[in-house]
């Protein structure tokens, strides 16, 4: 169900240092095969380390992915109950898999709205592979409103009395990644959900109709060739 296509001559450049993913998907996949929305989750764990190992494979340095925004709380209990037990569950194998592959962990979000012990295990992950050198950023609790009102929060913290860009961009969750160059949504719906509001201004969207568990190393290479068929301006000319 997870095999990864083996394409040994397909990397990236500079133009692409910074891929985010809106995992959508997982409860349709699930309910289609007349499961559970939360086994969709389950998989979707899965196609989620499968997802980060490729794109470091072809040479992404920085990878974001939309595990569980602000508004998903909404969820009837027993499914929010699954994704945090899964997401528990990852942590204790986070180690592993950022050592495995060179990667830094860091959780972007609100950790407040977890259970003490969740936090501490987010934190101990960040710790434990703060000398990798990729990046795999996991927006948990997270939201692009919240998240810029916590970056303007913080400035004005450190004394700032008008607020300017650089202001913002320091302290942003995903301060110690650059923009995204290119966010991808599976699933087939068009639009961002929240998703890094302030660092997409200038992203390239590729939306797809692949649903989250279903995604492969070729669907992502299918967003990486459309992403340099792109001609990026900038607002320029
Ligand atoms: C979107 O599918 C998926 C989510 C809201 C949760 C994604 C969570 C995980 C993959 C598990 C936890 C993450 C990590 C990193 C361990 P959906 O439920 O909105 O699908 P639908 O649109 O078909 O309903």
């Amino acid at each position: 169900m997870l095999q990864i296509a083996e394409d040994r001559n397909f990397f990236v450049d500079d133009a692409l240092s910074h891929i985010g993913f809106i995992m959508d998907g997982n409860g349709r996949w699930a309910l289609k095969r007349g499961k559970p929305r939360e086994y969709g989750h389950v998989v979707g764990v899965k196609t989620f380390e499968s997802i980060v190992r490729y794109c470091k494979e072809i040479g992404i340095r920085h990878v974001t992915v939309y595990a569980f925004s602000t508004e998903n709380w909404k969820r009837p209990e027993a499914e929010v109950a699954k994704i945090m037990s899964l997401f528990l569950e990852y942590l204790d194998r986070a180690k592993r898999i950022a050592d495995e592959n060179d990667m830094r962990v860091l959780f972007l979000g609100d950790p407040s709205g977890f259970p003490e012990k969740t936090r501490e295990k987010m934190a101990k992950v960040e710790a434990e592979t703060a000398e990798h050198s990729y990046y795999l950023n996991i927006a948990v609790n997270s939201g692009g409103r919240a998240e810029i009102i916590r970056a303007a929060n913080r400035a004005i913290r450190e004394g700032a009395k008008e607020l300017t860009e650089a202001d913002i961009e320091k302290n942003l969750d995903s301060r110690r990644s650059p923009m995204p160059d290119l966010i991808v949504r599976t699933g087939g719906e068009y639009r961002l959900s929240n998703f890094l509001l302030w660092q997409s201004a200038y992203s390239e969207l590729y939306f797809c109709e692949t649903l989250w568990p279903d995604m492969k190393a070729e669907d992502v290479r299918a967003a990486v060739r459309a992403f340099y068929k792109r001609n990026r301006r900038f607002g320029g000319v």
